[in-house]
């Protein structure tokens, strides 16, 4: 059974094709209106999420599906303590497809070995996101039209975000990327990252903590939030939380082709005065995630039928 757990479950092909499937859907939505009629998502969310959880709820209906699932852990019979592989089971005999968030690494891959049906991680504690890496790179592809030489800057919490760590793998693919890493010494991108993927797919990158330093060379600034939830202590996060915040005065040696993404939710990283700047996309991503999120739906359950 066909699953998406970790960005690298998709050859480049396979990414490109759901762009396309994206961008057929954006120009045509009522040809796959009732594309998914009476198929149902489980949304089994076991932390808190707006974009995710919604975007993939508006995702199935558009398509003509159906929806069942839980926002929180404690609304589950985790709450019982019941294990991730019998949940898996469980959701097998009532939905056709799951998208799964967890705040333990690896949860939605014991989902996929023990269910019966696709399962889509959609978040997975420090670990990956690849679903918003498919909003990221729908993104990229609709504001630079590819993702051949382009300078992009990863800048804030690059320890625990996971949208990074999936965006990273998936543009080391290209040719001519340059990585910029921004962050404090604490909140550096693991290095089984840089060697796993940047150093194996030699493409270059610089550790930076400046921002202003950088933010010339770019095509790309992809901020994130400092990750509240998986600090060990809150002194730590409370130190480290206004690491960079993106002003406007900051944008002065910025590209007037610039495009600023974040994955949201933002705290302080990005003023709300950079909102109506036309080189901010994060809304942009948000919509763009629905489309990704749908193209993806599409190609599973195809999977999943043969
Ligand atoms: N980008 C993202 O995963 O947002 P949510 O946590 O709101 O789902």
């Amino acid at each position: 059974m066909r699953s998406l757990i970790d960005i690298t479950d998709f050859t480049t092909k396979e990414l490109e094709e759901l762009i396309e499937l994206a961008c057929d859907i954006i120009a045509n939505p009522e040809k796959y209106s009732e594309s998914c009629k009476g198929k149902k998502l489980a949304t089994l969310f076991f932390e808190p999420s707006t974009r995710t959880r919604l975007s993939f709820e508006a995702a199935m209906y558009e398509l003509g599906g159906n929806v069942i699932g839980f926002s929180e852990a404690n609304s589950s019979s985790a709450a019982k303590g019941e294990s991730v592989a019998d949940t898996a089971k469980t959701i097998s005999c009532y939905a056709d497809i799951i998208a799964m968030r967890h705040p333990k690494e690896g949860a939605p891959l014991v989902a996929a070995n023990n269910a019966t049906i696709p399962v889509i991680n959609a978040g997975d504690g420090g670990h990956c996101h690849p679903t918003q890496t498919l909003a990221d790179l729908l993104t990229i592809y609709r504001e630079k039209g590819g993702f051949n030489n382009l300078t992009v800057g990863f800048c804030g919490d690059l320890k625990f975000g996971r949208t990074v760590h999936s965006l990273i793998n998936a543009l080391s693919r290209y040719s001519g990327i340059k990585v910029v890493l921004i962050s404090p010494e604490e909140l550096k991108l693991p290095s089984y990252i840089k060697k796993d993927t940047l150093k194996k797919n030699n493409i270059p990158y610089v550790q930076t903590t400046d921002l202003e330093e950088v933010i010339g060379d770019l095509d790309i600034l992809y901020m994130t939030r400092v990750q509240r939830e998986r600090f060990f202590n809150e002194e730590d996060y409370l130190r480290l939380k206004d690491s960079y915040i993106l002003e406007p005065s900051k944008l002065k040696n910025a590209k007037s082709d610039l495009s600023i993404m974040h994955p949201l939710p933002r705290v302080n990283e990005i003023s709300v005065a950079i909102d109506s700047d036309p080189r901010a996309c994060y809304f942009k991503q948000v919509l763009n995630g629905k489309f990704m999120r749908m193209a993806l739906i599409l190609k599973l359950l195809e999977e999943a039928k043969r």
